[in-house]
């Protein structure tokens, strides 16, 4: 079984979760790893990933996942606003629409993925406006939990999430 690793990271979180993936893979036929070119490599399993961008994989990755047919496709993404299934859940829901159906999903993986600086500084100036807004202090909470992930026990999970939906189902 050939497998593609593809991926989009802006700030490295996605590609430290492809790097975890590929070394829980050593054995396997790892025809590529890196991130979607115009012309997608050959491979029977595609294990396919990004950071969500406004909700949704970058256009990249979703033009990627569009081409692939007859295929197995794992799917990974980091995002920000993480840490409940429900949430991963309904981001992979957009996602998928882009899978044509004659591909077996193989699964998907998500975990929380730190976000730059930049955006805390924006909602701590927006509280200062809104001392009370409820909704930032649950963003600046939660902008505090992401800031340690991808973490070992995401790693962990990256492990099991390959043994169970990857080596089990696919290559074994
Ligand atoms: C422009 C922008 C838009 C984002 N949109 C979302 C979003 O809609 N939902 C979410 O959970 N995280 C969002 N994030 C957070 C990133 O998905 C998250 O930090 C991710 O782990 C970044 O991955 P990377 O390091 O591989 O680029 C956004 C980040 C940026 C910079």
């Amino acid at each position: 079984m050939r497998i593609a690793i593809i991926y989009s990271s802006k700030t490295g979180n996605t590609k430290m979760i492809a790097e975890w993936i590929k070394e829980n893979l050593q054995k396997e036929d790892i025809v590529y790893f890196g991130n979607p070119t115009e012309e997608l490599p050959n491979a029977d399993i595609y294990i396919i990933g990004s950071w969500t961008d406004k909700g949704n994989a970058t256009n990249d990755i979703v033009e990627a996942l569009k081409k692939i047919k007859n295929k197995k496709i794992a799917y990974f993404g980091t995002a920000g606003f993480g840490g409940s299934e429900e949430y991963y859940k309904k981001l992979f829901e957009r996602v998928k629409v882009n899978i044509d159906s004659s591909n077996e999903i193989l699964g998907y993986f998500y975990c929380q993925g730190k976000m730059p600086m930049q955006v805390k500084e924006r909602y701590e100036q927006m509280i200062i406006q809104n001392p009370e807004d409820a909704h930032l202090k649950v963003a600046i909470e939660n902008f505090d939990e992401a800031s340690i992930h991808p973490d070992e026990e995401d790693k962990n999970n990256v492990k099991t999430w390959v043994e169970c939906n990857i080596l089990n189902k696919s290559l074994l």
